[in-house]
């Protein structure tokens, strides 16, 4: 069959390799659920996804990782990862976001990973902090991330169709967002306060099934990227600032040439549609169900996204022990 020019021929879904590399790290990491270890339950994370990681044929780089070389021994920023065969990428991991969920047991705690052609994902150097602002795909074009709450809020409500008390904000439960809260409140609007997980946050204000309408506030740079990898494809808009959260971390970001001025948008964090995502939930929650172990085995919940496409598939894995011990590196039993 001869194609219209102007069409192509499917090309293969990179997300659907990636989600084998955040179900490794679930399956993994999800045994120290509530065992408030956090470093321990990081570290089966980061070790899981590294050797699926190191299995695809992909040229990849680590952009967004768990920290600078000489901290992270393991999916550090600048780290090659995958064959060396294959299209060179960016690649951005969280191996366990939301360290404090999964330590402590609590929900949202998910792997996350995203991956997109070489150069072409925002790469936030010394920034950790971001203010950031999410809507759904049918609000969009109304939301300005300079604008105060309430007229961003009344904005948002007018075009999803609602009042403004039927507004759910996701914010993260921090002191800096003690001003934050009460604009928000004194609007009417209902909050969902969170201790930990802006990715999570983000991806349920985007996706308009959830309960959650918008994201506000301020939360990791690493997790902006990584939730605007998952929006390219799922829709729905992004916006942040850099906002850093000290002295130190301002005059890092200066001094790399960055502009605190500029305003991040899901474009400028990710600068093409050839974008893919993955996520798999370790804790369960509101967002993905968590990794549930059944004596021979295991069951899994992931979000694989692609960016090109907007195909975006929730996917149930059941995992056989008995057949993956007999050849998995990974201890997962
Ligand atoms: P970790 O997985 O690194 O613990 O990050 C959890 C998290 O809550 C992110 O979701 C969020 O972006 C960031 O921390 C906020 O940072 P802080 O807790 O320092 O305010």
């Amino acid at each position: 069959m001869t194609l219209p020019k102007s069409k192509e021929a499917p090309t293969s879904n990179l997300a659907l390799d990636l989600v084998r590399v955040t179900e490794a790290a679930a399956l993994a990491s999800a045994r120290w659920l509530g065992r408030g270890e956090k470093e321990a339950g990081d570290k089966a994370a980061v070790d899981a996804m590294r050797l699926v990681f190191n299995s695809l044929d992909i040229n990849g780089t680590v952009i967004i990782g768990e920290g600078e070389k000489d901290e992270a021994p393991m999916l550090y920023n600048g780290e090659k990862l995958g064959l060396g065969k294959g299209p060179a990428l960016d690649i951005a991991v969280d191996p366990v976001e939301g360290t404090n969920l999964l330590a402590f047991g609590r929900p949202n705690a998910i792997c996350v990973v995203g991956a997109a052609p070489a150069g072409t994902m925002y790469n936030p150097g010394p920034s950790f902090y971001m203010r950031k602002l999410v809507v759904p795909e049918a609000a969009k074009d109304v939301v300005d991330i300079d604008a105060p709450v309430p007229d961003n809020l009344r904005k948002v409500a007018r075009t999803l169709g609602k009042d403004v008390d039927d507004l759910v904000v996701f914010v993260l439960d921090k002191p800096r967002h003690q001003l934050l809260i009460q604009r928000i409140r004194e609007t009417g609007a209902r909050i969902q306060l969170h201790s930990d997980g802006d990715v999570s946050g983000a991806l349920m204000a985007a996706d308009p099934r959830s309960e959650v309408d918008m994201m506000l506030g301020t939360g990791g740079t690493p997790e902006g990227v990584l939730a605007a990898c998952a929006i390219k494809g799922m829709g729905g808009r992004i916006l942040g600032r850099l906002d850093p959260q000290s002295y130190v971390e301002k005059e890092a970001i200066l001094n790399a040439g960055l502009d605190l001025r500029d305003i991040l948008t899901t474009d400028s964090l990710i600068k093409t549609d050839e974008v893919f995502f993955a996520a798999t939930g370790i804790s369960g929650g509101t967002f993905l169900q968590g990794v549930k172990y059944i004596g021979t085995g295991a069951v899994t919940h992931s979000l694989v996204i692609r960016g090109k496409t907007g195909a975006l598939r929730y996917m149930e894995a059941h995992h056989n022990f008995d057949k993956l011990m007999k050849i998995s590196s990974v201890d997962y039993d």
